[in-house]
């Protein structure tokens, strides 16, 4: 089976409203000639999701969130949900970045009730899953991986599973210049795979799109993208340069 590929572009807490406006139209304009083949997702702080959609008009970028409550309304004060995101033209959610649980304290459980409350609502997840370098060092990264993943994806059915993007984004790799080699990348990937076939069988299993993030940038991008189990990258500080990111999707 083929997977299209996914970039997407974090761009955490970066970027006001005209440097949001124009960094998506540059990324539209610099990426228009992949847009056949690679699936393209910007993803800006949650006050310019509206101008970034209303920029990129009918173009094939699509945007994210970085973050949402699984709850629909309610007391949670400075929290957003899905249908806010979804009324604005917000088409993917991050949920669970190694920055929410650690800065956070955001739990695998949290994790999982923000995945199925995406699929509730309509959004596309990216469920992030990775070790620190700590749990690598103490051969940790399989256990710990899979342990952040069965309990993202507890309760969706089959076809909500096939539709859930999947991120292996190493804490130790994330804005720190240091990248997994995509032997260590796809021995994970392929880890988290078999995971998801034990899960759901091999049909859906092999329609997850599982991306890498971590200090991904236009120098290693092909190279990581080649293995067979990467079927995209979640870019963070490179997707803040529309050329950077453009030749990230290129590779
Ligand atoms: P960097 O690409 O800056 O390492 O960030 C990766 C990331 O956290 C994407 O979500």
């Amino acid at each position: 089976m083929t997977r299209r590929r996914i970039i997407a572009g974090n761009w955490k807490m970066n970027t006001d409203r005209d440097e949001a406006v124009a960094l998506a139209k540059a990324v539209a304009d610099a990426t228009a000639a992949f847009a056949a083949d690679v699936d393209v997702v910007v993803i800006p702080p949650a006050t310019l999701i509206a101008p970034v959609v209303d920029a990129l008009g009918d173009s094939h970028v699509a945007v994210g969130a970085q973050n949402m409550h699984p709850e629909v309304r309610g007391a949670y004060t400075g929290e957003l949900a899905g249908p806010m995101l979804t009324s604005v033209g917000c088409g993917y959610v991050v949920c669970g970045h190694s920055e929410r649980r650690q800065l956070f304290g955001e739990t695998s459980e949290f994790v999982g009730a923000k995945v199925a409350a995406a699929h509730r609502f309509g959004l596309i997840p990216i469920l992030c899953v990775g070790e620190t370098l700590e749990e690598r060092e103490a051969g940790q990264t399989e256990a710990i991986v899979a342990d952040q993943l069965k309990r993202g994806i507890d309760g969706l059915s089959k076809e909500q599973l096939a539709e859930t993007i999947v991120a292996y984004e190493p804490v130790w790799a994330i804005g720190t210049g240091r990248t997994a080699t995509p032997e260590q990348a796809q021995a994970v990937h392929a880890h988290l795979r078999g995971i998801l076939k034990q899960r759901a069988g091999a049909e859906v299993a092999e329609a997850v799109r599982i991306q890498y993030g971590g200090s991904v940038n236009p120098s290693n991008a092909a190279e990581l993208l080649g293995a067979p189990d990467i079927d995209g990258a979640l870019v963070g500080g490179a997707s803040l340069k529309a050329e950077t990111f453009a030749s990230i999707v290129g590779a």
